[in-house]
Parts: C-alpha cells; sequence; structure tokens
C-alpha cells in the first residue's frame, strides 16, 4: 500500500498549495479568508509559516481544479477532501478557512477548516476524516513547527485548539502542540516523550478544558513524565490570552501559574468545596490514583509527601491506599 499512500500524501500536498495560494492571491481569498486572519491578528509571517488557507466558495472549485491537474477522485476521495454524492463531487472545506496538519517530519496529513460565519447549525471547525496517511489519534496540530524548540526548552506546551498554537507562536513561544479537539491520547503523548519529559497542559477557561485537562494527567504520568497544568481566567484561551499580552507577560504568567497536578487538585478543591469532608476524602483519591500511575518509585513516594502535607493527612493512609490501587492493577 507504499503507492497508495504516497498518492494521498501528493494530493494532500496539492491541496495545502491550493489552499494556501487561494488565500494569499485571489480576490475572494483576500477579501474574505486573510482578512479573518489579519483581523485575528496574525502577521504575514505567521500566515506563511502555517502555510494557512483559504477553499473557495463553490461546490467544486478545488475538487474541479485537482482533477483538471490530472488528480485522480479515488484519491481525492480517500483524503476526504472531495466528498462524492450520487455521481457528484462537493468540496468537504468549501468557504472555509484552512489549517493544513503536519507530521513531525512536515507532511501534509490532512485539514482543519474553520466557518467564517456565525451559522451555529454547521460545525466551527471541520476536519478531515481517517484515512491511510491522517490518523487523528496519533497526530499534534503543530509538532513540525513546534520540535526544535520543545527540545531546546525540554518542555512542550499542549493547547486545544489551532489557533492558541498560532498565537502563542507568534508571541514567541514556539514549544506548542494541540490535540485538535480530541481527547488526549497515548500515542500523541509519546510522540512529545520522543523530544521532552516535560508536559504543561494549557486549557481554556471553561468547564470543557478544564475536563480534558484533568483527563490527560494520568495518561501524562504513565508514561514517566511530568505533568504540569495552567489554566486561563474564565472566558480566555491561550490564544485570546496571547493576543492580548506581551511575550514577557505571557511568560510570567505561565511561569506563576503552571502547577505540578497535586497542587492543581488541591487547588480546584479549595475553590469548590474546602470544608466538605465527602469532596476532600474524593480529591485525596483522585490523587493518590494519579500518583499511582508513576512508574518511578521515589517521585511516587515525594508526590505522596507533597499529598499529605498539602491535604494534612497522613502518609501512611496514602501509602496504605498507594499499595491498595497498585495491588488491583496486578
Ligand atoms: N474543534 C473541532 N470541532 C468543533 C469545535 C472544536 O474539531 N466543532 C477542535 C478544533 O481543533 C479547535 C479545538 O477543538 O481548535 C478547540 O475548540 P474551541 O476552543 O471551541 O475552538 P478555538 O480553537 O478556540 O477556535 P476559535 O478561537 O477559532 O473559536
Ligand atoms: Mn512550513
Ligand atoms: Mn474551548
Ligand atoms: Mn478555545
Ligand atoms: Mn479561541
Amino acid at each position: 500500500q507504499a503507492n497508495e499512500r504516497e498518492s494521498l500524501y501528493l494530493v494532500s500536498e496539492f491541496a495545502k498549495d491550493f489552499f494556501h495560494n487561494s488565500l494569499r492571491k485571489t480576490e475572494e481569498g483576500k477579501a474574505i479568508g486573510l482578512s479573518y486572519f489579519k483581523e485575528r491578528g496574525f502577521t504575514d509571517e505567521t500566515i506563511k509559516t502555517f502555510e494557512l488557507g483559504f477553499s473557495p466558495d463553490r461546490w467544486d472549485a478545488f475538487t474541479g481544479h485537482a482533477i483538471k491537474q490530472g488528480y485522480k477522485l479515488e484519491f481525492l476521495e480517500k483524503t476526504g477532501l472531495t466528498i462524492v454524492k450520487e455521481e457528484k463531487q462537493f468540496d468537504r472545506f468549501k468557504g472555509r478557512v484552512m489549517f493544513p496538519i503536519l507530521s513531525l517530519s512536515g507532511r501534509t496529513l490532512g485539514f482543519g477548516g474553520r466557518i467564517l460565519t456565525s451559522d451555529k447549525r454547521a460545525a466551527k471547525y471541520l476536519n478531515s476524516p481517517e484515512s491511510d496517511i491522517y490518523h487523528k489519534s496519533k497526530v499534534l496540530y503543530g509538532i513540525y513547527h513546534a520540535k526544535q524548540s520543545i527540545a531546546k526548552e525540554d518542555n512542550c506546551y499542549l493547547v486545544e485548539g489551532y489557533t492558541d498554537v498560532i498565537q502563542f507562536h507568534q508571541t514567541g513561544i514556539k514549544n506548542v502542540v494541540s490535540s485538535s479537539g480530541t481527547a488526549l491520547t497515548a500515542d500523541q503523548i509519546r510522540l512529545i516523550n520522543r523530544l521532552t519529559k516535560n508536559i504543561t497542559l494549557l486549557f481554556d477557561g471553561d468547564a470543557a478544558g478544564l475536563r480534558a485537562s484533568l483527563r490527560g494527567v494520568d495518561l501524562i504520568l504513565e508514561q514517566g513524565m511530568n505533568v504540569k497544568i495552567c489554566t486561563f481566567p474564565e472566558g480566555e484561551d491561550p490564544d485570546s490570552f496571547a493576543k492580548a499580552n506581551s511575550l514577557e507577560d505571557l511568560s510570567v504568567y505561565l511561569e506563576e501559574n503552571a502547577r505540578d497536578f497535586v497542587n492543581f487538585k488541591a487547588s480546584l478543591l479549595a475553590s469548590e468545596a474546602k470544608s466538605d469532608p465527602v469532596k476532600k476524602a474524593d480529591t485525596i483519591r483522585d490523587m493518590v490514583v494519579s500518583i499511582s500511575k508513576i512508574p518511578d518509585v521515589i517521585k511516587r513516594e515525594v508526590y505522596i509527601q507533597e499529598c499529605s502535607r498539602i491535604m494534612d493527612i497522613s502518609e501512611e493512609v496514602l501509602f496504605n491506599t498507594l499499595a491498595q490501587l497498585l495491588q488491583k492493577d496486578k
């Protein structure tokens, strides 16, 4: 199947160039797509770096052009760029601004496309479907542009969305990737694990963001990595926050607000129900579950001590709970 995959790569690469060109060089693209990105504060340099694009608002503008250039409908359909329905062909991303999703080595695997209207009936983002080259659980948006910086800084910021990655990059923080709307997976963490052992989760200041970040913690600990969590003020996400702040202020904010998972979970309890004994017990149990995922025995012990101190509970009880959990996992 190597040949077929190669064909999917080629058509994806062609699509990326087509969308990028139509954003920067066509009247429609400039008027609708480029002005949208400019309004979001993206510079020309950023738009070029991430090869952002625009898919013309006609039902087969891209597909028609691709076929004229000799690309086979079979591969256009298999990458999901074209939808075939009752022998008619439609552009999946018609009228959307485009975010190409690149592999670690820079090959185009798929796309995210954002709608420009505020039509609540249509999905805000459309993504490429699974294909032989695009497995959404295995890719991280931004990894190609972040990999050097992740290794150099020995830390990776993980955000929720495309624009969070781009705005951070533009502000000057380049060690950032996104799981792009899917729940974080072990494969995605493995990809980061090749570059650094340290992840900082940066999630939107809303309930969904909080849930998403908490789900990721245990998966990261299981791989023997270190995880910190930093949230943003209510209603803000990394994109809006970075847009409104200088590199200096953003760096200080991240430095001051990133906490390890034990402290983070404790602060959640403190903000919700400090004096509720049942909730406090649940929180402690939840912390020990997370600690039990850590492969390194010394680190586990250090976190037990930390948990004991913060939650004001004996280490002995925590060790017993930990022992029970480890027994059960066997
Ligand atoms: N997402 C998606 N489909 C949707 C909504 C979101 O795939 N219908 C994914 C996108 O990758 C998006 C991420 O989830 O970037 C985070 O969602 P959200 O916070 O709602 O979007 P933002 O990235 O903040 O997008 P924007 O600022 O453009 O509204
Ligand atoms: Mn590039
Ligand atoms: Mn959100
Ligand atoms: Mn967001
Ligand atoms: Mn946003």
